[in-house]
């Protein structure tokens, strides 16, 4: 929602002083020119949460979090960049447009408000009459047959829609609203007859779908018996997307520092009841990849706690691939089969189901363990087929530690070497990596844990070498231009790098002047560029005694190395499955990027660069 004028939010940051702001949430200690306090974003004894008042950055030297001060309010208040600036506006004393004077954007807007407004409505409908209507006896009858307590019911803000087919329509026309705004909001449903609506949810228990801020972007609605389908849920609307939400993520107790991950709403809410309040639900789909970055806002840490059945191992092991690639760390609940996790805590209880979580594998041993599925182990052949499986699953372990205890469970339990079990490891993950530098350092937090990496690092030194050119360029006005025309911003392989680059290139081009604050609201969209950023300009290490040419070329180098290893390994590819024209033409552009590689090479060794 970018319809803010860049000069408001310019004058909002310009008035706003980071340290005023942090110290509400951090107590902080002068040290130089800096402050200094405990990380609010991770847990520590010793302060290595900075803030530089002249740069008006923040950085977390432990956990890599870092930006200005709306990205401080933002992943604090856990709010997106219009709602921090909205507050912060009002804490300075500026005075952002109405949001009707603002044009076409907020056309949308204004949708979505009135869309929530509705919901609003609707959901305090539902849940009167839950609550009070006579015809609701049956409602509150199942409710109860359930277990479900009134004071869960009203956590919940659980609901009940009548069976009337247009009990919802009557009740809001008595608002003043009427039936185009409720199509908009997928409350109702054209009849097919032609004219006229009806409602959508009719004699179901309603579950009012929340997002992150508490607002009520969807329903999903019960058959109270048998009927079909079982569940039905709210269409997409301009604010409800099931793929992007999750049902109970603002219901959870934020002191928790894991989440429990289920499938269905009852299970989410009997979790709660029983006293487990971290607990969210997919909305009826597999986990989707904005879930997962939804999830990362509030933890590091997941449980999956899904069916055993097959269907819901499949499901488990999809869910383990997202998260793992969000970052986050998952273990996995075993349900006894055929159970959900409300079916078992109603049958045996609280503490039977804190056991289980206590007793949660890891996803790493989940995964091994279904490995071995349909194999016998004690034969010669069921032993080669698992180890086949077992080292593509640990080839995958990043940290060296971690991936090492495995190697030694598995060579014990199976008798065999660990060095034949590394050697194959080897041999995949040779496979896998290089091509992939680029995106492998996506997540900042990956990148600082992991002793892999960081060999690579060292060993093509691009990631140093990128930073040091970043730093000169934004301290030091005299070197943007040079660097404008001879690297263009996709020759920085740091998915990070490439984002503050263009920023900068953008601001020369557009005659803005490039400070560190300009540049961080530029990457207000993007945390994990502003983060590096903010790392960048507040590290210690000086690239002192560096030429601007010698790094610039560097920076180049790298990047058509690693294009070069990408190209050859596409051309591999091509050839193998027979597309010899793309290969020819793919080899060109080997042989172009080859000769500059040369040419940049001779460059280096004349000027006594390499
Ligand atoms: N679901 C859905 N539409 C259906 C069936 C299921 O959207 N027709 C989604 C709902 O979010 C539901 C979840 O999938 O909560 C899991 O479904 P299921 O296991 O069948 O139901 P339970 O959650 O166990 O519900 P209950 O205990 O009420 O039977
Ligand atoms: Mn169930």
């Amino acid at each position: 929602m970018g319809f803010y004028p860049e000069e408001i939010i310019r004058e909002v940051r310009d008035k706003a002083d980071i340290v005023e702001i942090v110290s509400d949430y951090v107590s902080l200690k002068k040290r130089g020119e800096n402050y200094v306090g405990l990380c609010p974003f991770h847990s520590e004894k010793t302060p290595s949460f900075t803030i530089s008042p002249k740069k008006q950055l923040f950085y977390c030297f432990g956990c890599g979090v870092g930006g200005n001060v709306f990205t401080f309010l933002m992943k604090k208040e856990n709010w997106t960049f219009p709602e921090a600036l909205r507050w912060l506006a009002e804490r300075v004393g500026v005075r952002l447009p109405e949001e009707e004077t603002l044009g076409k954007v907020s056309e949308a807007f204004k949708l979505r408000r009135e869309i929530f407004e509705i919901n609003k409505m609707a959901s305090e409908y539902y849940h009167y009459t839950l609550l009070k209507a006579p015809e609701a006896e049956r409602a509150r009858r199942y409710l109860a047959s359930r277990g479900i307590l009134a004071e869960t019911a009203e956590k919940f803000n659980l609901g009940y829609a009548l069976p009337d087919w247009d009990g919802l329509i009557k009740f809001m026309r008595s608002k003043g609203i009427g039936e185009d705004a409720l199509l908009k909001a997928g409350l109702v449903i054209p009849k097919s007859s032609g004219r006229g609506f009806y409602d959508r949810f009719r004699d179901r228990i309603i579950f009012p779908i929340k997002d992150v801020t508490g607002s009520v972007v969807g329903f999903g609605g019960r058959t109270l018996g048998k009927g079909e389908p079982k569940y039905l849920n709210s269409p997409e609307t301009p604010v409800f997307n099931k793929r992007e939400h999750l049902y109970g993520l603002p219901m959870i107790n934020r002191e928790e520092s894991r989440i429990i991950l289920v499938e269905g709403y009852m299970d989410c809410i009997s979790l709660h009841q029983h006293g487990f309040t971290q607990a969210v639900a997919s909305l009826g789909t597999s986990l989707t990849e904005q879930q997962a970055k939804a999830l990362k806002r509030y933890t590091d840490e997941v449980f999956i706690a899904y069916d055993s059945d097959t269907a819901g191992q499949a499901a488990t092991l999809r869910g383990i691939g997202i998260l793992v690639k969000e970052g986050l760390r998952v273990k996995v609940i075993t349900l006894p089969e055929g159970k959900d996790p409300d079916e078992f805590i109603k049958a045996r209880g609280k503490e039977a189901f804190e056991e289980l979580v206590t007793s949660a594998q890891n996803f790493i041993d989940y995964r091994l363990n279904l490995a071995k599925n349909g194999l016998d182990l004690k034969s010669q052949d069921g032993k080669l087929k698992f180890v086949k499986r077992a080292v593509l699953i640990l080839a995958e372990i990043e940290d060296s530690v971690e991936r090492e205890l495995y190697v030694q469970k598995i060579s014990g339990e199976l008798n065999i070497p660990r060095k034949t079990l590394y050697e194959d490891i080897d041999k995949v993950r040779s496979k896998s990596i290089m091509p992939n530098i680029g995106s492998k350092y996506k997540n900042s937090q990956l990148r600082d844990n992991n002793k892999e990496l960081t060999k690579i690092k060292i060993m093509s030194g691009f990631y140093e070498v990128e930073r040091n050119l970043l730093k000169m360029m934004i301290e030091d006005d005299g070197v943007r231009e040079k660097v404008m025309e001879k690297l263009p911003a996709y020759n920085f392989i740091d998915a990070r790098h490439r984002k503050i680059a263009a920023a900068v290139f953008e601001m020369v081009q557009k005659n803005d002047p490039v400070t560190p604050k300009d540049l961080a609201v530029k990457l207000r969209d993007d945390p994990d560029a502003a983060a590096e950023l903010a790392n960048i300009l507040m590290a210690k290490e000086k690239p002192d005694g560096v030429m601007i040419d010698d790094l610039i070329n560097r920076v180049k180098e790298n990047y058509l190395k690693l294009a070069i290893k990408k190209i050859r390994s596409e051309i591999h590819r091509a050839e193998k499955i027979g597309e010899i024209k793309k290969a020819l033409k793919l080899l060109s552009t080997y042989h172009r990027l080859k000769h500059e590689i040369e040419q940049l090479k001779s460059d280096l060794t004349r000027k006594g660069g390499i």
